[in-house]
């Protein structure tokens, strides 16, 4: 019933299930990119098991033999119902598109409003994606600068001063990865007064909304007015809450019929939609039925972080900001080092695969970005190793 990876484990803590053993004997690609004495923390893919009901949608399809053209109408549907349920936005299935996952979206994003030389605003740091994005049109980057010591804050009034008339786009990443903050309402509205005073659109990535800690609450920038929803467009997936990155399926929501016709005409032909398979599980992951996943994987990833939080404190030099939503960390190292040195010294010495903090960006410089999505058996072999590593630098 359940692959190799779980084997003969799948009682008790259903997600603190992963060794190192039997991650590699599984597929995926971030157990297999680096050599098997290397422990895998740069991709954000989780270690848990796939949901039995997304497996059943998947097998009763194909049982079904959906796999003929077929129209995608009854999955926006579903969609439409979600985001208007969770993200309060009256959406119907007109207004969403389906994409391959939550990367074109960016782009459409980009080619929807944007000619050479306009201004797209982007964090630094951001999610390496949204960075080449914004290249598609030959439109250029500016840098809306998020500071460790500030605990990651998104300061209003740097954004206000960075806004010139070329400003065309804005990317908004919520919960943010890299830099695990979870915006406050204040932040939202602050964005949504900046971008309506001066008629920019803006993109936001919602793909984390699931991943929140402490009990915080995940806000739709879109169902802040009637008048930031006209200039938003709002993506989702699945790959971040279940595992499941192979299905290759995102959905955005753009209830502005003018922005959505522009970003079906931009996606015509070239994105056509996802797979049926893929569709076919969408609706568990839509509604209720997975509603007990939600609460369950937060609550290990509570624990890990916890884990996380008790061996980064005893690392001599290294701080990191609060993880408030996202399995994420992004630690600092003050070892004189840069990102890339840190990247290499852990992945030769310490057996162990990060990202280099500027993938995200110039102001990643120093850290280290690390999924934390596992078991804490793998953690605090990361945490033994990562302790060794640093004495030798
Ligand atoms: C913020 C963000 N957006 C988009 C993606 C890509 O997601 P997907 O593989 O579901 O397209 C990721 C992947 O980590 C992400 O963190």
């Amino acid at each position: 019933m359940f692959p190799y990876r779980w084997k003969g484990m799948y009682s008790g803590d259903f997600f603190n299930l992963a060794t190192i053993e039997g991650m590699l004997g599984a597929p995926g690609l971030k157990w297999h990119e680096y050599p098997p004495d290397v422990i895998p923390l740069w991709l954000a893919d989780p270690d848990f098991p796939v949901a039995m009901e997304i497996k059943k949608a998947l097998i009763n399809a194909v049982h079904d033999e959906d796999l003929f053209y077929s129209n995608d109408l009854p999955t926006r549907e579903a969609m439409a119902e979600k985001i208007t349920r969770r993200n309060r936005i009256e959406a119907t299935a007109d207004d969403i598109l389906i994409t391959q996952g939550v990367i074109p979206p960016m782009w459409l994003a980009v080619r929807h409003a944007c000619k050479a030389e306009d201004e797209v605003i982007v964090t630094d740091p951001m999610y390496h994606h949204f960075l080449s994005a914004q290249k598609v049109a030959g439109s250029k980057p500016v840098a809306w600068n998020l500071r460790l010591e500030e605990g990651y804050r998104f300061d209003i009034e740097r954004l206000k001063g960075i806004v010139t008339p070329r400003t065309r786009l804005i990317f908004v990443c919520n919960p943010h990865n890299p830099a695990g903050r979870v915006m406050t309402e204040e932040e939202l509205r602050g964005i949504a007064d900046i971008a309506v005073d001066n008629e920019i659109a803006v993109m936001v990535d919602e793909l984390w909304e699931d991943i929140l800690f402490d009990g915080r609450q995940h806000i739709t920038l879109a169902s802040l007015s009637p008048e930031i929803e006209r200039l938003t467009m709002t993506t989702w997936g699945f790959s971040k809450t279940f595992g499941v990155a192979g299905l290759r399926m995102g959905y955005t929501c753009a209830t502005d019929e003018e922005m959505m016709t522009s970003l079906r005409m931009h996606s015509a032909d070239c994105m056509r939609g996802t797979s049926n398979l893929a569709r076919a599980a969408a609706p568990v992951m839509l509604d209720h039925r997975l509603d007990w996943w939600r609460r369950d994987i937060m609550a290990h990833l509570h624990k890990v972080r916890d884990l996380c939080y008790n061996r980064l404190d005893e690392l001599p030099g290294v701080t990191y900001p609060e993880l408030e939503g996202t399995y994420l960390m992004f630690p600092r190292f003050d070892y004189g080092k840069t990102s890339e040195e840190l990247y290499e010294h852990m992945l030769n010495v310490g057996k162990l695969a990060f990202s280099a903090g500027t993938d995200y960006g110039s102001q990643g410089e120093g850290q280290l970005r690390m999924c934390i999505a596992t078991s804490e058996a793998i953690l605090n072999e990361v945490f033994d190793r990562m302790e060794r590593a640093l004495a030798k630098l």
